[in-house]
């Protein structure tokens, strides 16, 4: 399994990396890419750490070298939010970035799995996917926006209301990952029962969790080690998948034949990517108010991509 790492040298592809590198199987190659000019030396001193996993490290023009023949890309790269900023205000730089990484790997990798961390996540996806599809290699199975952080994030702040252990909670969250699109289903958690008003106090923090670290973080960036943590998740199962056994995580996908349809729920994964999409639990009256009052902000995100890749 060849896992690459666009924007491996920043603030959550070093910690990501160094996840993958102790954590992917035995044989598997990871290929660091970022246009800061000590990558290749990130990858010299992941190298130094004795685990079977192969690391090469590429920087400038060598984008392509590096995403050679990859099965899993995992792209991290783009700026991150200050105080005072959505997600949607990174799109004029970020939406640049994820079209051109992409449009590399459709040419350098196109059967892998393209997993995007860079925000906003909302938009960057069906930008990915427009360009996948303008050469000819788009794959809706194997397109993911990750969305694992607000997954754990859920887990930790339901743990710590529910006086139980994070281990024997499990969340899913639908929608996007953006504010009121993050939708955590807390009134349907196995072996919890939150109260109304806990859950109605839990819902806007899990909404709003980002902009607790990027606030925390005062101008310095925001979300690194626990987002490098998602992502570590996320990849791991999606390469367990594709090593043949079936896993279920929380992702951003295109759900229909809509090319429109991107949303985030639990998705079954497999050799090929996505193997199926289960329907939706019942969700609560508060729940599915939130999931159509979110509708029209998603599907603006999500029309913003596609105009923006088309443009
Ligand atoms: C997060 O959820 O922490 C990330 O999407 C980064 C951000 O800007 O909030």
């Amino acid at each position: 399994m060849k896992v690459c790492v666009l924007g491996a040298a920043g603030g959550i592809g070093q910690p990501l990396s160094l996840l993958l590198k102790l954590q992917l199987p035995a044989g598997s190659s990871l290929s660091l890419y970022d246009v800061a000019p000590f990558t290749p030396g990130v990858a010299v001193d992941l190298s130094h750490i004795p685990t079977d996993v192969k690391v090469s490290g590429f920087v400038g023009d060598d984008v392509e070298a590096a995403m050679q023949d990859a099965d899993v890309v995992v792209i991290p790269a783009g700026v991150p939010r200050k105080p005072g900023m959505t997600r949607d205000d990174l799109f004029n730089v970020n939406a640049g970035i994820v079209r051109n990484l992409i449009g590399v790997g459709a040419k350098a990798c196109p059967k892998a799995c393209f997993a995007i961390v860079t925000n906003p996540v909302n938009s960057t996806v069906p930008i990915a996917a427009e360009v996948l599809k303008a050469a000819g290699v788009y794959d809706k199975r194997k397109l993911f926006g990750v969305t694992t952080l607000d997954v754990i994030r859920s887990i930790t702040f339901v743990a710590e209301a529910a006086g139980k252990s994070v281990d024997d909670v499990r969340v899913d969250v639908i929608g996007g990952h953006s504010g009121v699109t993050i939708l955590p289903l807390l009134s349907s958690i196995a072996g919890v029962e939150l109260s109304k008003a806990q859950i109605e106090a839990l819902t806007p923090r899990i909404q709003e969790a980002g902009t607790e670290v990027v606030e925390a973080k005062a101008g310095a960036g925001s979300a690194t080690l626990s987002m490098a943590q998602a992502a570590a998740r996320f990849i791991g199962s999606l390469v367990s998948a594709l090593n043949g056994k079936s896993v279920t995580e929380c992702c951003y996908v295109q759900i229909g034949e809509d090319s429109r349809s991107f949303h985030a729920q639990p998705v079954v994964l497999g050799r090929n990517g996505v193997e199926s999409i289960p329907a939706l639990p019942a969700l609560s009256d508060y729940e599915q108010q939130l999931l159509d009052d979110m509708r029209a902000t998603l599907d603006g995100n999500i029309s913003k991509g596609i105009e923006f890749a088309n443009s």
